[in-house]
């Protein structure tokens, strides 16, 4: 199949475009390689892909460009059957520092795919979107049905790509689904989250940073399970129109998270506890029984399986990957 993975370059999409590639299929990446995080894990992500398909079946190509380039989008949507739509200005700090580029980029841009998706007719459009649709948690686990108050510009812009793309399929009868990641983890994740700080401290002999008292809860996903999520939507037509959680086995503090990393690198390191950080969720944890019931999915890496993987991983790839090895 030919596929369209916007942000390919990224985290999520270069995973999708990678396996894509494994899987035989036909895939195109566009992605503007934002300098919002390290160029280089990007261009490692695109090699990582192109290597994939000089191996097996599947062909890749890479286009450096921008979701808001209409000609340019229009011209890649009607030579492709999916859009796997990753490429987002992700980050909730970055986007209360500079709402413009995230509303731009995440409404505009999704805007602009579902156009021309609409025109040329795809098979199927995937809306990559985010739990952080739904803002203070009314209860838990988050539900579909939960109510969205997103509590920062990166969340509404979420929420109002997600309406776009349900429309389209109401009123167009474009075939959209959203799917609304949770905390998602693993190999060539964007730096400087809480999950690579603690493992690039351990790793060099210094404290975990805990922001806060550390029960703050997360719904971490493992890559791998996000992207057994996405190529399940390649295979089936359920789900046409709605929006589906994409979480994890299940829910962990931040603190446990901390020692389990700290446990898997180095005992005797002690863990430190500093002020709490504005506008970062308290609580996430994902009901994902609609996926299950629409897609057959199931997550099945725990977070201690998890964060013993990305440890190992990160150890073999350090050198390129970690901040301070790169600055030293
Ligand atoms: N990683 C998570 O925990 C998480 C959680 C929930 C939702 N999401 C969503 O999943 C998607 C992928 O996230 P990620 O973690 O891989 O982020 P990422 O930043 O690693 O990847 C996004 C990619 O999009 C590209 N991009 C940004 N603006 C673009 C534009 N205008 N045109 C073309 N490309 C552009 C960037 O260069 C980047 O490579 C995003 O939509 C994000 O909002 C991620």
């Amino acid at each position: 199949m030919r596929i369209l993975v916007t942000g390919g370059a990224g985290f999520i999409g270069g995973h999708l475009a990678e396996q894509f590639v494994r899987d035989g299929h036909d895939v195109v990446v566009l992605d503007t390689l934002e300098p919002f995080y390290e160029v280089g894990i990007k261009e490692r992500n695109v090699e990582i892909a192109r290597s994939a398909a000089s191996d097996g079946d599947g062909v890749y190509e890479f286009v450096e460009g921008s979701i808001t380039d209409s000609d340019l989008v229009r011209e890649l949507v009607s030579n492709t059957e999916y859009v796997y739509h990753q490429a987002a200005q992700a980050g909730v700090r970055a986007s209360v520092e500079n709402p413009d580029k995230t509303t731009r980029f995440n409404v505009e841009g999704t805007f602009t795919l579902l156009e021309a998706a609409r025109e040329s007719g795809v098979k199927r459009f995937v809306n990559a979107s985010s739990s952080s649709v739904y803002g203070k948690p009314e209860y838990l686990p988050y539900d579909e049905e939960h109510p969205t108050r997103p509590v920062s510009p990166y969340g509404a812009s979420k929420v109002a790509a997600e309406h776009y793309a349900r429309v389209y399929n109401e009123v167009y009868g474009l075939p959209t689904v959203s799917l609304r990641y949770f905390t998602v983890y693993g190999p060539r994740m964007r730096p400087n989250m809480a999950f690579t700080n603690f493992v690039s401290r351990c790793l060099h002999g210094e404290s975990p940073v805990i922001f806060g008292d550390g029960n703050q809860t997360r719904d971490f996903t493992y890559v791998d399970d996000i992207v057994d999520a996405n190529r399940r939507l390649l295979e089936t037509d359920a789900a046409d129109g709605e929006v589906l959680n994409v979480g994890s086995t299940g829910r962990i503090t931040i603190d446990r998270l901390a020692r389990v990393i700290r446990d898997e690198i180095d005992p005797s390191i002690e863990i430190v506890y500093d002020e709490a950080r504005e506008g970062d969720a308290e609580h996430t944890h994902s009901d994902v029984s609609k996926a299950n019931e629409l897609l057959g999915y199931e997550p099945s890496i725990s977070i201690e399986d998890g964060a013993k993987r990305f440890v190992e991983w990160y150890r073999e790839n350090e050198d390129w990957y970690d901040p301070l090895v790169r600055r030293s």
